[in-house]
């Protein structure tokens, strides 16, 4: 069941099990408590296309495609100190840019937008007029890929993609966790898990994981009774913390190793390394998730539409066979790969 908006009174806590099975489109974002079917699955999901790994060649596959149009903000820093960005410097820049489009009430952003617009018409200035368009397209777009089609948290995707691990309680590690929302929808699907974030902006920390909202359901499962259960951040035992990936020095302990948005922020001559923080700290038999944003059309329309918000680091589309290459030529079998709204995802355990 789709609802429009919602007039809920305003609670902490304000999903029960009895919305289960609901979406709810809201001001800042959707609520999405569907569960998939059988006969819907293959809507969210594709998985398992390629059958063999070791047969797989660059040759047949191509490399990334690399995003090229860089933020304002890094153009300028750059100007200003007549030397390239660094990696931790781009990410301080990203984050607070993209939390900002998070916290947006994205109706009346829309309709002040298209208000601008319309004064620069009237004011007939040609510079303005393009400003304004631009803002009203950004604002159009995020209201599409965030608040109606769900493409950056993608719920039902990440369930899908998640599903059917062989953990009890887990220890979870999510390195470059930013505010933190995979790792727990994976604590929501694995009850009893521990949750350890890790970004060294502590920005991530202080703000994007702190202001993520607590009226946020999460659908997982009850251990008790095995059936589908809502839960909301305050329910996880998460600790953040904020420092490099290089400078962890957990042990072999975790059986979830996460990253969302990782591995394609690395050329290829630093893969490796990436891959190795991925296997380091796994238990063995434990497991690798990992996603990154699609090689595909509508992902170059967006980023390059919202390069101000989101291009200050590199950045390279990739396909879920690239991907799934260079975690396997890193030493990983592929146990499950697949592409869900934006992004491609896989499962993978060290060789
Ligand atoms: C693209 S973001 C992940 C996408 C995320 N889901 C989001 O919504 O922004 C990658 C995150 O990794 C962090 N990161 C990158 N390199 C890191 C490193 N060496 N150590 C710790 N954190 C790192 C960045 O600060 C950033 O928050």
């Amino acid at each position: 069941m789709l609802r429009e908006q919602t007039m809920r009174t305003p609670s902490e806590k304000p999903y029960t099990e009895e919305d289960i099975g609901t979406s709810d489109q809201l001001k800042h974002y959707r609520v999405d408590l569907r569960q998939l079917s059988e006969k819907n699955y293959n809507k969210f999901v594709t998985l398992n296309t390629v059958r063999d790994w070791s047969q797989l060649s660059w040759e047949d596959i191509g490399k990334p495609y690399e995003v090229k149009t860089y933020s304002k903000d890094r153009l300028n820093w750059e100007k200003q100190n007549q030397t390239e960005m660094d990696p931790h410097t781009s990410w301080t820049y990203f984050n607070q840019a993209f939390h900002e489009w998070f916290s947006k009430d994205v109706p009346l952003e829309q309709q002040v937008a298209k208000q601008n617009f319309l004064t620069s018409i009237k004011r007939f200035k040609p510079g303005q007029i393009k400003e304004a368009l631009h803002d009203v397209v950004q604002i159009q777009l995020w209201n599409y890929v965030h608040r109606i089609q769900d493409g950056i948290w993608d719920p039902r995707g990440k369930r899908a993609l998640f599903e059917g691990l062989d953990i009890n309680k887990p220890r979870i590690l999510f390195l470059g966790a930013a505010e933190g929302y995979e790792a727990m929808q994976l604590a929501a699907m694995y009850p009893g898990a521990e949750v350890v974030l890790v970004d060294y902006d502590a920005y991530c920390k202080t703000t994007r994981f702190q202001e993520f909202p607590e009226s946020y359901p999460f659908l997982g499962e009850n251990p008790s009774t095995g059936q589908p259960k809502v839960y909301y951040k305050d329910d996880f035992d998460i600790e953040y913390v904020v420092d490099d990936i290089r400078n962890l020095d957990y042990g072999p302990t975790f059986d979830i190793v996460l990253s969302v948005g990782l591995l394609e922020h690395f050329p290829d001559e630093y893969k490796h390394e990436v891959a190795d923080w991925h296997r380091r700290f796994l238990k063995p038999g434990g497991y690798v998730v990992m996603t990154t944003p699609r090689a595909q059309m509508k992902s170059k329309l967006y980023y390059h539409i919202m390069a101000d918000v989101m291009n200050h680091t590199y950045r390279e589309l990739m396909t879920v066979e690239q991907m799934g290459k260079y975690m396997y030529d890193n030493g990983f079998d592929i146990l499950r790969h697949g592409y869900i709204k934006v992004h491609n995802g896989l499962v993978a355990q060290p060789r």
